[in-house]
């Protein structure tokens, strides 16, 4: 049983507290880290607000469902598998704290649901946050919160590998492995390259693609350790990148445009252990023809591409004298979008996150 790092103090009259944690996306690694391989993830500018409000009975109102109950009585594996990990935080918050009081949540996101960008691991995280805060715990660490979140989440999704969950609640960029936890990526190397994302808005249940890879992985073990092994030595290269010298001001546009390969590369492993599809490798195509490299990020089957650009903007001169428009996959972030979305699809830049969990 996890142990809550956490020490309390006797309750006193702040009835409310607003807490919120940013989605993200996977640039390299999903899946493999499930199976031990390091994953490196990145916290974007989009967000989950959780409002805790101490109430008479236990509530959760957000736009996917609601939920109202008298007592904590309810067995977990009854409540709706939307709301049950912020049921099961309220529900462990007041075991831990003592606390014998109600707790009302209420969700805004503005994360896409169902997409791949780690729109319930945020709500994981600032669910954790915001009640802990409205029961008054002290000492309450961010591994305390990554903990609680991490298990609340491992209520719908068992597997969960609680990389999404630990970028969600650290923001910036991290590498993320089951055995060794987290590491952040020094920030100085962070936003030098640009990101586009396009919605497939293809619905996938991130639990069934996890189970439909173990299948996978059960019945092609040969194959898997192969492609295991490529995802790692894949990792590595992309941190030799981000950690290079040469990355301290400013990563070079060679630099990005490798990021961007090793990108399609990886794509290439999710293509192999079988979680991309027809529809996911034309939109991958589109993007790959204007970035630099474009793969899917998170469980695939449906949700989100994402394509690595250099942000620069359009008319800006190269090393070769030629300008940006001249040179193929030199659009700018914006022209990107508006192409991509002009075709019918739902596009838009992200930038990281760098604040991560945000407790007010
Ligand atoms: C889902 O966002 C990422 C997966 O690697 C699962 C996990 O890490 O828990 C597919």
């Amino acid at each position: 049983m996890t142990n809550y790092n956490i020490k309390y103090k006797q309750h006193n009259n702040n009835h409310k507290v607003v807490a919120s944690a940013p989605g993200k996306v996977i640039l390299y690694g999903e899946h493999f880290v499930v199976y031990g391989t390091s994953a490196i993830l990145c916290a974007i500018d989009k967000r989950v607000h959780i409002t805790a409000i101490k109430s008479q009975d236990i509530q959760i109102q957000s736009e996917l469902a609601n939920l109202k109950h008298n007592s904590y009585k309810q067995n977990i594996s009854q409540i709706d598998p939307i709301l049950r990990p912020l049921y099961y935080i309220a529900k462990k918050s007041t075991e831990i704290t003592g606390s014998n009081s109600g707790i009302t949540l209420q969700v805004k996101s503005d994360i896409p649901s169902g997409a791949g960008l780690g729109s319930s691991s945020a709500c994981c995280v600032a669910g954790a946050a915001a009640v802990l805060k409205l029961l008054e715990s002290t000492n309450t660490q961010t591994d305390d919160i990554i903990n609680m979140a991490i298990n609340a989440e491992r209520t719908v999704f068992p597997n969960a590998s609680g990389a999404d969950t630990a970028v969600s609640a650290l923001g910036g960029m991290i590498t993320y492995n089951t055995k060794t936890g987290y590491e952040k990526i020094k920030s100085h190397t962070v936003p030098k390259f640009g990101l586009v994302i396009t919605n497939s808005k293809i619905p996938h249940n991130t639990k069934t693609v996890v189970s439909q890879v173990e299948r996978f992985k059960n019945k092609n073990q040969i194959k898997f350790r192969e492609l295991l092994n490529k995802e790692t030595h894949l990792v590595s290269q992309v941190l030799s990148i981000l950690n290079s010298k040469d990355s301290d001001r400013q990563l070079s546009k060679a630099a990005v445009v490798r990021l961007g390969k090793l990108a399609s590369l990886n794509q290439e492993y999710l293509k192999a252990i079988k979680i991309s599809n027809n529809a996911l490798d034309k939109i991958i195509k589109i993007m790959e023809s204007m970035t630099f490299g474009a793969k899917i990020t998170g469980a695939g089957g449906g949700g989100c591409i994402i394509g690595f650009t250099d942000k620069k903007t359009a008319n800006s001169k190269t090393q070769t004298g030629k300008t940006e428009k001249e040179t193929s996959k030199a659009m700018s972030q914006i022209e990107i979008v508006k192409r991509i979305s002009n075709m019918g699809h739902d596009c838009f830049e992200a930038n990281i996150d760098n604040t991560g969990l945000n407790t007010f």
